[in-house]
């Protein structure tokens, strides 16, 4: 049975209120930010939704004059100096105290995971994806759980993985063009477009916004070699923190640049390879040997960036933490770009083709969706 959190008890503060949940949960919310958030049709335009509140025309001491919990905890009532009622929910009282809790993006958690506590590959039928509401949220929650899926039976043609990659986004353009075919090519701009080993690494850390999920479909596989792995970099950087918090630190604070270059380009960015979001827990990883540009940090963290890259690497390489596996043809591997680094092993080109066809999309569009799918797209 869910339990609904009702309003039990609140109590006033010079700069907030207090409320006490049934569920037994305290939470603060400071006046002003009850009076910016108002629900009511003249705080938020009815139709789209945003607000329409000038928050900077508020009065920043502003009291309520009188609170009261209504219909039987369910809701409560603020009458603001002006006359201005406002009414919020428990529930969404609840959903978005910001006291001492994160407030939840409305997905599931990230489950690091290592080669051992991964107990089968996160796995999905295409038709289910393609056909189906529930298909496609069980997609999107592997991939923001597990940081990726391997998509079967998807037929091994031209055209294909992008059908499958627009359930969740919008194609992601990038110099590689909508979409790209991976195979061993004569005049190679790329080391994917080779047949030689790709270390793990993440795509494209050279743009200013490295593409969010990665989608590689297998076509052709009848060469030796060429086995695909797959490590999850927030599981290594977990790890890392752990056994040398200096080396993280460092890795989370000085820039890398990474730089793509060929006849058409020179795409430069900096960034630090892990960067933390609002809530100090990881949100990106960029790693890419082949693309780090010449390092160009200050002399004196220039050591310490060497250090730090060289124990996340480590880590990385330990067999513990790489999951190994033939992609087959009919199957995608789909991936968190900027969590889970992704790698292949050698190939013989002379043994028979390997190709591949990939393309992107951007996490927010594939998170949008599964709220959306989840019915959580209201105020
Ligand atoms: C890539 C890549 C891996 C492979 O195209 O970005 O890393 O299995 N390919 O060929
Ligand atoms: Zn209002
Ligand atoms: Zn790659």
């Amino acid at each position: 049975m869910k339990i609904t959190s009702l309003l039990s008890k609140v109590q006033a503060r010079d700069n907030y209120l207090v409320i006490d949940f049934s569920t037994g949960e305290q939470s603060r919310f400071h006046w002003i930010w009850l009076r910016d958030n108002c629900l009511c049709q003249k705080c938020h335009h009815p139709q789209t939704l945003e607000r329409v509140v000038d928050t900077w025309s508020l009065d920043t001491q502003i009291v309520s004059e009188d609170y009261k919990i209504a219909d039987s905890g369910t809701n409560l009532q603020l009458t603001w100096p002006d006359g201005h009622l406002s009414e919020y929910s428990s529930v969404w009282l609840r959903s978005h105290s910001y006291d001492t809790e994160r407030v939840s993006d409305g997905l599931p958690d990230p489950t690091p995971w290592s080669v051992n506590s991964l107990k089968s590959r996160p796995s999905i039928s295409a038709q289910s994806v393609l056909g189906s509401d529930q298909g496609t949220m069980t997609f999107i929650r592997q991939l923001r759980e597990f940081g990726f899926s391997i998509v079967t039976d998807l037929s091994p043609d031209e055209g294909m993985v992008e059908e499958l990659a627009k359930r969740i986004g919008f194609l992601r353009e990038t110099h590689f063009g909508v979409d790209f075919t991976v195979e061993s090519k004569p005049d190679p701009n790329n080391v994917a477009y080779t047949a030689i080993e790709l270390k793990a690494h993440t795509d494209l850390p050279n743009l200013e916004m490295p593409p969010g999920i990665q989608f590689l479909h297998c076509l052709q596989f009848d060469a030796e070699g060429g086995e695909s792995i797959l490590v999850d970099g927030f599981a290594v950087a977990e790890q890392l923190k752990k056994e040398n918090p200096t080396a993280f630190d460092n890795l989370t604070r000085i820039p890398v640049l990474y730089r793509f270059l060929d006849k058409e380009w020179d795409l430069r960015w900096h960034s630090p390879a892990i960067r933390l979001d609002h809530n100090g827990q990881l949100e990106e990883i960029r790693y890419h040997t082949a693309l780090t540009g010449a390092l160009d940090t200050s002399f004196d963290d220039m050591e310490a960036l060497y250090n730090g890259l060289r124990a996340f690497t480590e880590i990385l390489r330990r067999p513990e933490y790489e999951l190994k596996f033939k992609l087959m043809p009919g199957e995608v591997m789909v991936f968190q770009n900027r969590r889970v680094l992704h790698g292949r092993a050698a190939f013989d080109p002379q043994s028979g083709p390997r190709k591949l066809r990939g393309c992107y999309v951007d996490c927010d569009q594939a998170w949008s969706k599964f709220r959306v799918l989840q019915g959580l797209n209201k105020l």
